[in-house]
């Protein structure tokens, strides 16, 4: 047995040499990547009835919230690039949960000054003051072509009808059924009878319907005003959490200009602060670049030890300086400034790996500047691409169904520092940037992200996964940009992970070879192996991008449609 574990790493080289195109499908009309068939079946049927991108991820994102609950949600928030064939050639929308206007950090702490973890994750005091809804609203409102009504309404009819359930949903479910028991109103659709919806089983949730209908009717203003906005503060107050009604009144989505870098040749687009997504995987990227990494290859050591390097100092600077805009300077530029970035990578030695607690955050110009999510592409064949990620943290977010409303609140409040030095569910420490403050938007990691070449879509992707989101979409740029590899190689192969603390270069289990691991090791890495992680869904374009196909990863449940 442990003879074709060692195999199993050639045995996916030599799979994984297959020519760049031959497993994938391609589409002209349109294509919608998720992480759910249903979902993605509803996004192509908006785009045969005459909508565009923006229009089915739209209708995508909303049907996710009824039929992927551990993620797809009207009760969190997210982000989404969009290209669109006669306008500017990337925009960029924030639609990420902000802290409640009334919010006590002190709620999260012990008296010793600890951070209580389940206070921090678990039920609405977790809770920001969710965007999902605004920012879907606002991107159609903007470039959307068919009625919102219309968009919307294939939601709303899942949530009533209901929907037969999988065996990846079933699973899920049953996975965390202790923890979807601890809220009455969550066991209510989630548990019956002691026990969780079952595959083959019908799931209706009528209330989570009736939400929708209150936004197919009215817009934003169904879930932002009037009854749902009610049964939302009403929940929270009742239950130690801190969203008001004046909270869900004030939330408005921005447009943000993208961080925009250029890797081997290409014009990357992807997300700025609030996110740390864009600047780290900007960092990552822009390091390896002096690099001739062509030379290896996926599974080589010496591209695995420059990777780790470059990410373990592109995190020490993701604690010190990264944290809303809005709420202090923004060293975005500078971060990603060459001259910095050359200064930067004199640390890194081909022939050792440095030790995290010696490297310390670097010293940008400061004065020039002021394990849930899930990641959706569309692209339709007038030449749109939406890439967007959304989340409500963990899985099934903050556990708690807001009563009446159906659908889960986030537990973004876990994205603050709560409290300096002490890590967050993803082991990030976050520094003073991303400290707690009322009506401020959390430090993320999502990174949806659209790459452009001389001008046309050349690639759009994203994934979930927390902080692994960053090199999971940064390796799957460089599997398929500079290791030449099809979409579906670039994200099937085995991901590795280092974020600076902890200091240890986390790799996907029985992914890589045993002697690739031995180099790393004698080199000073603190190899640990862990399950396989994050699920990239990424679209890829024809020179012109006339035509295009998409890859569901296949870590997870996701599905390609398209026509
Ligand atoms: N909640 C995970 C993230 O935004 O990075």
């Amino acid at each position: 047995m442990r003879r074709y574990v060692r195999l199993f790493p050639l045995l996916l080289l030599l799979l994984l040499s297959c020519d760049r195109m031959t497993s994938e499908k391609v589409f002209r009309k349109g294509l919608v990547v998720s992480s759910d068939r249903i979902a993605s079946e509803v996004g192509l049927d908006i785009l045969k009835q005459g909508g565009n991108a923006i229009d089915a991820v739209c209708a995508t994102a909303l049907s996710l919230a009824v039929t992927f609950p551990r993620a797809g949600n009207l009760g969190g928030g997210g982000f989404a690039l969009i290209h669109t064939s006669d306008s500017q050639p990337v925009s960029f929308i924030d639609f990420r949960e902000t802290a409640p206007g009334n919010i006590n950090p002190k709620y999260y702490l012990d008296d010793s000054g600890k951070v209580v973890r389940a206070r921090a994750i678990v039920g609405p005091g977790s809770a920001g003051t969710p965007g999902t809804v605004a920012g879907l609203y606002e991107m159609h409102r903007k470039y959307g072509q068919l009625q919102w009504n219309q968009v919307v309404h294939p939601a709303r009819m899942l949530a009533d009808t209901g929907f037969i359930v999988g065996a990846s949903l079933a699973a899920s479910l049953a996975d965390y059924s202790d923890d979807l028991s601890q809220f009455r109103s969550t066991a209510e659709i989630f548990v019956k009878d002691g026990r969780t919806v079952q595959r083959g089983e019908r799931l209706r949730q009528e209330d989570l319907a009736l939400s929708l209908v209150l936004i197919e009717e009215k817009g934003r203003d169904g879930f932002y005003l009037g009854e749902t906005a009610v049964k939302i503060a009403d929940f929270c107050q009742a239950q130690d959490g801190f969203i008001s009604l004046s909270d869900l009144e004030s939330y408005q989505p921005v447009w943000r200009e993208p961080v925009r870098f250029n890797y081997a040749g290409l014009d990357i687009f992807t997300a700025p602060l609030p996110s740390s997504g864009g600047v780290v995987m900007g960092q990552i990227l822009k390091i390896l670049d002096r690099y001739e990494l062509s030379k290896y290859t996926a599974l080589r050591s010496e591209y695995i030890h420059l990777f780790t390097e470059s990410a373990r100092l592109a995190f020490a600077d993701r604690e010190a300086y990264l944290g809303d805009p809005d709420f202090g300077h923004d060293f975005s530029k500078s971060l990603l400034d060459d001259a910095y970035l050359t200064s930067r990578t004199q640390s890194i030695r081909t022939d050792q790996a440095s030790a995290s607690e010696d490297v310390q955050p670097g010293i940008p110009d400061q004065s020039r500047e002021s394990d849930n999510t899930t990641h959706l592409v569309v692209a339709d064949g007038a030449g749109n691409v939406v890439s967007l990620t959304y989340t409500i943290n963990l899985n099934y977010g903050s556990k708690a169904v807001v009563a009446g409303a159906g659908f889960l609140l986030n537990n973004e409040m876990d994205d603050f520092a709560i409290a300096v030095g002490q890590p967050n569910a993803f082991g990030l420490i976050g520094g003073e940037a991303n400290k707690i403050e009322p009506k401020k938007r959390m430090l993320s990691s999502m990174t949806p992200t659209i790459i452009l070449k001389a001008n046309h879509p050349y690639l759009a992707l994203g994934s979930p996964g927390g902080s692994k989101i960053i090199t999971a979409v940064a390796q799957t740029i460089i599997n398929y940009a500079t290791f030449g590899e099809s979409l579906t190689n670039a994200i099937s192969l085995p991901r590795f992970h280092h974020q600076w603390q902890p200091d240890n270069l986390f790799v996907e289990r029985a992914g890589f070879p045993a002697a690739t691991l031995e180099v790393l090791r004698a080199l000073g890495h603190n190899v640990v192996e862990r399950d396989r992680y994050s699920e990239v869904m990424g679209v890829s374009f024809s020179e012109e991008g006339s035509y295009f196909s998409g890859v569901a990863d296949a870590r997870g449940s996701g599905y390609v449609a398209g026509y």
